[in-house]
């Protein structure tokens, strides 16, 4: 299992922040397959988006550069939590919204990867730990399968989690749960 300490996560992602730059191509050639320094930049990247690292407006910048155009993202953990029918439907009707939901709304941080890699050709598997979520009474893992288009844009993200962990910590579930701290 590959563990990525925060504190080197932020400073990668603080590094690419520095010398902003197109994330087009896979390294010059279209059909290359997602490599794991193209992975963990990414999965910093989106990391360094919730934390709104270095700044809010760096996140927002950071956010447009890597999602594609017709960014789109699902989770049944989310809709679960928010007590929308399970169909299959996104979850925010576009990128631009997405955007405003993350780097409009205070920054989530010390978010962990617990293991990341790429998933066949062109997606990316990240398997990560949420440690300051609200209340923060339990962490919270989950898994995000990212997939980038031609352009090493993200254009879809499929995320499932512990949302009840979730739920408990921000106080969207009222009931008294099993989970334990
Ligand atoms: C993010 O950047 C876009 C333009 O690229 C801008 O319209 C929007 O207001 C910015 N959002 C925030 C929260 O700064
Ligand atoms: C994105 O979705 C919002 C609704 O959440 C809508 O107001 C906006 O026009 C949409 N933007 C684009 C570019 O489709
Ligand atoms: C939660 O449930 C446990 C066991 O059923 C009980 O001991 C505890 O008092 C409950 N806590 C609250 C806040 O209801």
């Amino acid at each position: 299992m590959k563990f990525t300490p925060l504190a080197s996560v932020l400073a990668v992602a603080a590094t690419t922040l520095a010398t902003p730059q197109r994330p087009h191509g896979w390294g010059g050639d279209r059909n290359q397959c997602v490599s794991q320094q193209r992975a963990d930049k990414v999965v910093n990247e989106i990391i360094a988006i919730f934390g709104h690292s270095p700044s809010v407006d760096a996140a927002n910048t950071t956010a447009h550069a890597l999602l594609a155009d017709d960014f789109q993202e699902f989770s049944d953990s989310v809709h679960a939590l928010e007590r929308q029918p399970l169909t299959g439907s996104g979850l925010t009707a576009n990128k631009t919204e997405w955007i405003g939901g993350i780097v409009g709304r205070p920054p989530i941080t010390d978010i962990e990867s617990l293991y990341i890699s790429p998933a066949g050709c062109h997606k990316i598997i990240w398997y990560w730990q949420f440690n300051r979520v609200a209340a923060a009474t339990y962490r919270v893992r989950g898994f995000n399968l990212i997939e980038l288009n031609a352009h090493g844009q993200v254009d879809q993200l499929v995320l499932e989690f512990n949302s009840i962990a979730w739920g408990l910590d921000d106080g969207e579930l009222p009931c008294n749960f099993t989970a334990r701290a």
